[in-house]
């Protein structure tokens, strides 16, 4: 029903410096798999087999890694190691894989008008990689995917912060639908403490109806002089309806050290119940 995600990979990494000097933040490993096809898995689950990337310069390992590496494959062909693409090569056999470039950082909103190129004019998932999500029954997007069915609106994944995280998120308020569902009032990117309308948090998932892009054309630069999705999807909610949703999972912050760390012992104790160390 949903057939393209877009995921936005323009962005630095300044946090992970000096490790994102000369590689994508994207490429960063959670364990053997760099955190970009934790995404890609993700999408492809919910059914989303268009991937398109809004990518910039020096994020070329990313389309590397989503292509042959004939020399590489030759050289452990029918070698045990073989195994270890046999996730990635799924992937790229059910999956097809585009990019535009973003030329200037501008903001999430920016990146994600940047792609409109490669989403056209159709309803479609965006997925911010450094959001590492493990669903509780399903993936977070194949559940926003069933409550789009529903609805056929714009939704945003919320998850609830400490009051003195907001700063870090796109704030909303609303009612409640139902459980775990809010008609999204109003919005606002990170809002300090004392003006922050509530600690729903909207977190890297988002199924978005493609009027979002006229909206983000419209658009003034927001909070931090970008062009804020945000803004673009307050918009959207005041004219008709935006669903923020209150996943059911866990959420890893891989942008933050601590997040990334998390995530890193998470995979690893779900990978060997019992991890051989110093063997
Ligand atoms: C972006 C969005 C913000 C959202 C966050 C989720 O911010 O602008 O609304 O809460 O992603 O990770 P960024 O983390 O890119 O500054």
């Amino acid at each position: 029903m949903i057939s393209k995600c877009l995921f936005p990979v323009a962005g630095y990494g300044t946090r992970f410096l000096p490790a994102t000097k000369a590689m994508p933040k994207e490429m960063m490993p959670i364990v053997n798999k760099p955190l970009i096809q934790y995404g890609v898995q993700e999408a492809m689950d919910a059914g989303m087999r268009q991937i398109a990337f809004v990518t910039g310069r020096s994020k070329r390992a990313i389309e590397d890694h989503f292509d042959r590496t004939y020399e590489l494959e030759e050289q452990i062909s029918g070698t045990k190691a073989e195994e270890n693409l046999l996730e990635i090569r799924q992937l790229m056999q059910s999956c097809t894989f585009s990019y535009t470039r973003q030329v200037q950082m501008k903001g999430l909103g920016d990146a994600i008008r940047t792609g409109e190129t490669l989403i056209g004019d159709q309803p479609f998932g965006v997925i911010l990689a450094d959001d590492l999500c493990i669903g509780e029954g399903k993936p977070v997007l194949s559940q926003m995917v069933e409550i789009f069915a529903k609805y056929q609106c714009s939704i945003v994944a919320v998850e609830e912060v400490p009051r003195e995280e907001t700063e870090k998120y796109g704030i909303i308020s609303g009612k409640q639908l139902e459980e775990g569902l809010f008609i999204v009032e109003s919005m606002i990117e990170k809002p300090p403490a004392h003006e922050s309308p509530s600690n729903h948090a909207i977190i890297g998932r988002y199924i978005l109806t493609p009027d979002i892009f006229d909206n983000l054309r419209n658009l003034p630069p927001g909070r931090n002089g970008e062009i804020q999705i945000t803004d673009a999807l307050n918009v959207q909610a005041k004219k008709k309806m935006v669903i923020g949703y209150q996943f059911k999972g866990r959420r890893f912050d891989c942008g933050s050290l601590e997040g990334f760390v998390a995530a890193t012992n998470y995979f690893f104790t779900q990978m060997k119940p019992d991890p051989p160390i110093n063997r």
